[in-house]
C-alpha cells in the first residue's frame, strides 16, 4: 500500500466514492465524490496530539472493537495516507457547543472542520472494480450464543486477539476475563455451504484460516488444547494440505461434525459445546475456555449500487458476473471494466493478488494498443425506418445507445461499447435496428429452412449461445440421447429471439417453440433475459388471444452444464408436440397469416404501437 501511494504514476484517492459512471471503453467518465477528511493529510505527521486531547471515546472498528479510538483518528497503523481523519458523525465540533480541542492542540495547523467533500470528474480508458467483501455476521445462527455469550468470537474478531499489533499486543486472552484460554474451539463453515443457514456457497479461505490459527496458538501456546469441528476441510492450494498435516502433528483435534448448542457456565464463562461427531457416530460435549466461528465471506454490501453504476451483472450469490468463466475470467461483461479480488468470489490473498495482475495486465493492453476492434457483431441503427421512440436505449444493458428525443434525429449505437445482444432489435417495433450477422432475415430464414418438410414433427429451439446451446453441445459430447425432431436456431442471447420470430415458427407450422437461455443473472449480457422474460410473458398472452395453447411456447433456461437437463428439456418438448393436434397447428397458421396480413396493410399510429 505503502509503494501504491508513492508511485509516481498512480494517484490514491482515499475516503472516495465513485457517484456516476458514463462513457465506455476507452472513454469511461467517473464522477467522484472525495468525501472531506477534516485534516490536511500532506501536512499530518501523526503525532497524536489531537487524539490525546479529543474527549470523544468510540469503539476501535479496525480491533473489531476490543479497543477504543477517539473522534480524531487514523484507522489502522499502517493507513496511507499516513494522516489522521475527523468522524464528523461523532466529532462535538460540529455541535452547536463546538469543541475544537483537537483544532488548538495541533502545531502544524492541520485541522479544517469546515473543510467540504469534493466532487473530482475523471476521465479514464478502463476501469478495475476491487472492492473486496465482507463478513458474515452470524447472529442469526442463534445456537453458537454470539450475541450472548462473550467467549464466542468470530475468526475475525479472533485475528485481532492473535495479532501482534491488535489490542492485546498479540497475547491471546478471552474477552470476558481476559484470562489466556486454554481450550479452544473452532467451528468451521459458519455462514457458508448452507441452503438456509447462511450461504450455499463455499468461503473458500476459512479452512486455511482456521488452520494457520491452530498452528499460530501452538507456536506461542503449546499446551493450549484446540479442536476444530467441520464438515469437509478444503486444503487445496500450495503448500496448504502440509499446513493442515502440521497442524494434525502438532496435536489439534480435528472433529468431523456440527456442534448443535454452546452453553456457558455463568460463573467461570466457560463453554460447553454439544456436538454430533460424524465418524463416531456419537453425541460428545467439549468443555472450552474460548470458541471461535470460522464465518464465511459475503460480497460487499455497496455491490448493488456499484453494479448499477457500472452496469456489472450480479450472480444468484451475489458476487460479479465475469465475462466468460475459463476465457475471460477477470473481464466484466462491459467492455473496458476488469475485477480483481473477492468482489468475483471469495479467494484468498495469493488468488486475490494473481487476479489483480492479470486485471492490470488486461487493462494495460487496451491501454497500450490505444484502439479497439469493436465486435462484427453488433447493433447497426437504420435510421430511414427509426421514429425516435426511445425503446432501444431504454432496453440496452450496456448504455450503448443513446437518443435525442426532443430532436427526434434518430438513434445513435456507440460501437465500441455495444456487445451485440439484439435486445434492442427484438424490442424495436419499426424494425430500424440491425443486428449484423444475425439479421432478422437471417434468423427467419433459419426458421423457414428447419420447417421447411413435415413442419408439424418438428420443434424449434432458439438457444443463446453462451448457455443453453453450450448444454445442447454437453448432451451431445455427453452422448446423452434425445429426439431428433428438434431444430436448433442460435442467437448470441435469449434477448434476441423477438415476438417476430417465434410467431413466424407458428405461423410456419411449428407445434411448439422453446426459447432458452441463461438462468437468471447468469446472462452474458448484464440482464438482457430479463427482457425475453417480460417478452415471454405477452407473447403468452398474445397467444391466447389468439386461441393459441400458451404452453406451445416453452422458456427455459439452460446452463452450459446441464447437458442432461438439455436432453431432458427436449424430451418433454418431444413429449408436448407430439400431443399438438393437425387441426390446432392449422388453426395458429390462419390466424398468424391472418393477423400478419391486417398488420401489413394498416399503418398503425405509432403512440398506439407504443402503448402495446
Ligand atoms: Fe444467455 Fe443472455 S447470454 S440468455
Amino acid at each position: 500500500m505503502t509503494d501504491v501511494g508513492r508511485h509516481p504514476r498512480i494517484e490514491l484517492m482515499t475516503l472516495s466514492e465513485v457517484e456516476k459512471v458514463s462513457g465506455y471503453i476507452g472513454n469511461f467518465r467517473a464522477q467522484v465524490r472525495q468525501k472531506a477528511r477534516y485534516v490536511f493529510a500532506k501536512d499530518c505527521t501523526s503525532c497524536d496530539k489531537c487524539a490525546e486531547v479529543c474527549p470523544v471515546v468510540l469503539p476501535d472498528e479496525y480491533q473489531q472493537g476490543f479497543s477504543s479510538r477517539k473522534a480524531v483518528y487514523k484507522p489502522y497503523p499502517q493507513a496511507v495516507p499516513s494522516s489522521y481523519l475527523i468522524d464528523m458523525e461523532h466529532c462535538l465540533g460540529n455541535n452547536p457547543v463546538a469543541c475544537t480541542k483537537c483544532v488548538d492542540a495541533c502545531e502544524k495547523d492541520c485541522i479544517d472542520l469546515n473543510m467540504e467533500d469534493k466532487l473530482i470528474s475523471l476521465d479514464v480508458g478502463t476501469i478495475i472494480v476491487a472492492t473486496g467483501m465482507e463478513i458474515y455476521d452470524p447472529t442469526p445462527l442463534d445456537e453458537y450464543g454470539y450475541t450472548s455469550l462473550e467467549n464466542v468470537v468470530t475468526s475475525m474478531e479472533f485475528e485481532r486477539l492473535i495479532c501482534g499489533s491488535g489490542p492485546t499486543g498479540g497475547h491471546l486472552v478471552r474477552p470476558s476475563d481476559r484470562r489466556s484460554p486454554k481450550r479452544i474451539g473452532f467451528i468451521q463453515c459458519v455462514g457458508s455451504r448452507s441452503e438456509n443457514r447462511g450461504n450455499p456457497y463455499c468461503s473458500n479461505v476459512c479452512c486455511m484460516n482456521t488452520v494457520k490459527d491452530t498452528l499460530l496458538i501452538k507456536e506461542h501456546y503449546p499446551d493450549a488444547e484446540i479442536f476444530v469441528f467441520y464438515t469437509d476441510l478444503r486444503a487445496f492450494g500450495k503448500g496448504f494440505e502440509d499446513m493442515l498435516k502440521r497442524s494434525k502433528l502438532a496435536g489439534v483435534h480435528y472433529i468431523r461434525g456440527f456442534p448443535g448448542e454452546v452453553k456457558q457456565d455463568s460463573a467461570t464463562g466457560n463453554l460447553r459445546v454439544r456436538v454430533e461427531n460424524t465418524s463416531s457416530a456419537r453425541i460428545e460435549d467439549y468443555d472450552l475456555d474460548m470458541l471461535v466461528l470460522a464465518v464465511g465471506l459475503i460480497p460487499n454490501p455497496d455491490l448493488k449500487k456499484l453494479a448499477s453504476l457500472l452496469n456489472l451483472s450480479q450472480t444468484s450469490d451475489g458476487f460479479v458476473m465475469e465475462s466468460h468463466p475459463k476465457l475471460k475470467p477477470v473481464d466484466a461483461p462491459t467492455p473496458g471494466i476488469f475485477f480483481a479480488g473477492c468482489i468475483e468470489s471469495p479467494k484468498d490473498v495469493k488468488d486475490s493478488v494473481t487476479q489483480a495482475g492479470a486485471a492490470a495486465a488486461r487493462a494495460s493492453i487496451l491501454l497500450s494498443a490505444g484502439s479497439i476492434t469493436s465486435q462484427a457483431i453488433k447493433a447497426v441503427p437504420d435510421l430511414t425506418k427509426c421514429n425516435s421512440c426511445g425503446i432501444c436505449a431504454r432496453v440496452c444493458p450496456y448504455g450503448a445507445i443513446s437518443i435525442d428525443l426532443k430532436a427526434k434525429n434518430g438513434v445513435q449505437v456507440v460501437a465500441a461499447a455495444c456487445a451485440g445482444c439484439g435486445t434492442c432489435a427484438s424490442e424495436c417495433r419499426f424494425a430500424a435496428i440491425i443486428m449484423e450477422h444475425f439479421t432478422d432475415a437471417q434468423i427467419k430464414a433459419q426458421i423457414r429452412a428447419a420447417l421447411e418438410e413435415k413442419p408439424e414433427e418438428k420443434v424449434v429451439a432458439f438457444l443463446c449461445n453462451w448457455c443453453s446451446y453450450a448444454g445442447g453441445d454437453l448432451a451431445g459430447v455427453s452422448r446423452l440421447r434425445y429426439p431428433a425432431t428438434t431444430r436448433f436456431i442460435r442467437v448470441m442471447c435469449s434477448g434476441r429471439v423477438s415476438e417476430d420470430f417465434v410467431l413466424t415458427a407458428f405461423e410456419q407450422g411449428a407445434p411448439v417453440v422453446l426459447v432458452s437461455g441463461c438462468h437468471i443473472n447468469d446472462c452474458h449480457y448484464i440482464d438482457a433475459n430479463r427482457w425475453t422474460v417480460r417478452r415471454m410473458d405477452k407473447l403468452w398472452d398474445k397467444l391466447e388471444k389468439f386461441g393459441i395453447r400458451p404452453e406451445r411456447l416453452q422458456l427455459e433456461w439452460i446452463s452450459s452444464a446441464e447437458g442432461g437437463r438439455f436432453a431432458e428439456v427436449m424430451r418433454v418438448l418431444e413429449d408436448l408436440r407430439s400431443r399438438v393436434t393437425p387441426a390446432e397447428i392449422e388453426h395458429t397458421r390462419r390466424v398468424l397469416s391472418e393477423n400478419r396480413a391486417a398488420r401489413e396493410t394498416a399503418m398503425v399510429p405509432i403512440e398506439e404501437q407504443l402503448a402495446r
